[in-house]
């Protein structure tokens, strides 16, 4: 709670500032150790007339009373697809975080933040377990809001000293390369696929593909690729050859019924859960291993779970706590 006893709103500025990637990547890690209740997400249609139907969706999760502090969160996202032609933001997102001994409500936290940043911040995470130690070029496709933030959330796990850009219009590559120079980056924008991926120690998708971006005969030995985009079961980024290359290792177990990487080779017997390595929890716990041989194809596949959010939503408000009591 705020100093003033009310809860505290946290904008999308402030919402960036407080969540800084090395101290959002160790949040999420203990997060991933100590677990939460995370309830299945709740999906709502809402009718808009004479435009597409829009969706509410909402994310809860929240960690037992224990000794000390203890939270609870929702995410609410609202999706109204008619107001791209309004020229109007598509999705508007608000992070509520709350005490979970009391339900006092403590903070209302920008929800494109939290999820953006926690989301490169995942990746970056389970790349700390699975890329080469060594690896120093990252191959970003896809220039969106999360792809932006993945080579910052990348250099606090490993020395990146090179970034390539990929995306479907050549134009956003070339304008998130610019962006990421002046950020202290060496990056330029590629306009060929396979030679990025080819070229890269690590792959990292951020796109709204419906069809195959990256090919398994591309995949070099010791490369680990991090595939963020498709999140229902007819999108896909990877093909059947990439997963049946890799070593397979998910966010949550919804990866396996949502996204279309992992749910149409499994539809086609190509690929079993039990062929999964390793959830993050267990990579972070450390109850199984990571990478194990400098040659090993790594994939990781996340579909986002509401136990980052409120890893994140919990950091944003102990941040903002301890800098407006100094
Ligand atoms: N796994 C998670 O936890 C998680 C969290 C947030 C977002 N996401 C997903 O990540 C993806 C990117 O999200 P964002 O917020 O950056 O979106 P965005 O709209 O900002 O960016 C989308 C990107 O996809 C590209 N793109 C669009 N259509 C494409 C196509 N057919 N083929 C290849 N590229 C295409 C766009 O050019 C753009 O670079 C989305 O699929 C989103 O649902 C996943």
């Amino acid at each position: 709670m705020s100093l003033s006893g009310s809860p505290v709103s946290i904008d999308t500025a402030m919402a960036a500032r407080l969540l800084p990637m090395k101290e959002l990547i160790g949040a999420l890690r203990a997060a991933f150790v100590d677990g939460c209740v995370v309830p299945a997400r709740h999906h709502h249609t809402i009718t808009v007339p004479g435009e597409a139907d829009a969706t509410l969706l909402l994310m809860p999760s929240w960690q037992e009373k224990r000794d000390g502090e203890s939270f609870l969160g929702v995410k609410l996202v609202n999706v109204f697809p008619g107001n791209a032609a309004k020229g109007l933001p598509g999705l508007t997102s608000s992070y509520l975080l709350f005490d979970s001994g009391t339900g006092a409500h403590l903070a209302t936290i920008d929800g494109n933040v939290i999820t953006t940043r926690r989301t490169a911040a995942v990746s970056a995470l389970a790349a700390s377990f699975l890329s080469r130690e060594n690896a120093t070029r990252l191959f970003v496709v896809g220039a969106g809001r999360v792809a932006s933030l993945i080579p910052d959330a990348y250099r606090t796990v490993r020395a990146i000293a090179e970034v390539r850009v990929w995306d479907i219009n050549p134009e956003n590559a070339a304008g998130l390369a610019t962006q990421l120079c002046r950020e202290g980056l060496d990056a330029r924008p590629e306009t060929d696929l396979e030679a990025g991926t080819r070229w890269a120690d690590i792959v990292s998708c951020a796109t709204l593909a419906t069809t195959p971006l990256i090919r398994g005969s591309w995949l070099q030995p010791g490369v680990h690729v991090d595939l963020i985009g498709a999140f229902t079961p007819d999108m896909r980024e990877s093909d059947g050859e990439a997963i049946a290359r890799s070593d397979v290792f998910v966010d949550a177990d919804e990866a396996f019924h949502e996204a279309g990487d992992l749910v149409q080779p499994i539809r086609s017997g190509a690929f079993r859960q039990e062929d999964c390595r390793a959830r993050l929890r267990d990579l972070c716990s450390g109850a199984a291993a990571g990478r194990t041989d400098p040659a090993q194809v790594t994939l990781f596949k996340a579909v986002g779970t509401a136990l980052s959010d409120l890893a994140a939503g919990t950091l944003a408000y102990k941040l903002y706590r301890d800098t407006s009591a100094q």
